[in-house]
């Protein structure tokens, strides 16, 4: 993807998982890269060094926490001093451990505070995120924004409903920030992964279970690995999607569908 040399990918997330695949995979095509991290600051650091020495592009990271997403300004302040353009934004990182108690389990266990704290981290965390994104795109003339979502919205998954609810949620947003951002040409869609194997799907009690149950439903045979998103993300960002928005892109091996 030749056109994305020289342009800037700011990430949520970047540490771990889904969001350090995608860090890695935009470099690769010559993109600088922003990330931002919560608790892994001395892994952040390993990032960076890897990333600069390996691809020759810049790349600096952030402390955020999407718990508090107006903090978010700040930490865009901090990528102004670094970075002179922003051309795509990816809401990516997710809240899991204490702070989903309540959010995360069987119906009946749901409660109030863990529900919200998911809505904050996934939906208000994206609002400011991409607010702050679309004020420096139209800067340059235009953008590419990314909400990663998951299959979980569509299908039934045990103990998932608080981040389904919320990825549907964050969904319906992406549509209306669409609608109203296309006019600066800045593009809006979401990336809804099916099950994959990162640190997030360990936290499932049934994690040996959730796994054999995607082998068993994928026509392809296996479980989802952090790489099989980036190609999407690279797609959306890419001037080859340049009249695509308001979408949600399916990549789930096939298993939401039987
Ligand atoms: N795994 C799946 O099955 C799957 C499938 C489809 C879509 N997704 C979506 O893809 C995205 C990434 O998921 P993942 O599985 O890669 O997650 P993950 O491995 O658990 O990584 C989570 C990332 O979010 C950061 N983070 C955690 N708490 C935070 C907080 N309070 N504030 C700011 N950042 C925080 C982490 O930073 P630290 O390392 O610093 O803690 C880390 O970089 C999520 O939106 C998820 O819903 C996941």
């Amino acid at each position: 993807m030749a056109d994305m040399k020289g342009k800037t990918l700011f990430i949520s997330g970047g540490t771990r998982g889904i969001g350090k695949a995608i860090v890695y995979a935009f470099a690769k095509e010559g993109c600088n890269v922003a990330f931002t991290y919560a608790s892994s600051a001395d892994t952040a650091t390993q990032i960076i060094a890897d990333i600069e020495s390996t691809y020759g592009v810049k790349c600096r990271a952030y402390k955020l926490d999407i718990l508090e997403p107006t903090t978010y300004k700040d930490v865009y302040k901090e990528f102004d001093e670094d970075f002179d353009r922003l051309d795509y934004f990816i809401s990516n990182a997710i809240i899991s451990g204490r702070a989903v108690v309540g959010g995360f389990g069987p119906f009946m266990r749901l409660k109030p505070r863990g529900l919200n704290n998911i809505y904050t981290a996934t939906v208000d965390a994206f609002v400011v995120g991409a607010q702050e994104a679309a004020k420096r795109m139209e800067k340059v003339g235009g953008g590419s924004i990314i909400s990663m979502s998951s299959t979980g919205n569509l299908v039934y998954t045990p103990n998932y409903a608080g981040h389904g609810t919320n990825k549907a949620a964050v969904e319906a947003m992406v549509r209306y920030a669409a609608a109203e951002l296309g006019e600066k040409n800045i593009r809006v869609n979401a990336v809804s992964g099916g099950p994959i194997d990162t640190d997030a799907l360990k936290a499932f009690p049934n994690y040996e279970e959730v796994k054999a149950e995607v082998v068993r439903r994928s026509p392809l045979s296996r479980m989802g690995v952090p790489e099989d998103l980036t190609g999407a993300c690279k797609f959306l960002c890419s001037n080859d999607s340049s009249w695509l928005t308001g979408q949600t892109i399916v990549v789930d091996g096939g298993t939401t569908f039987q």
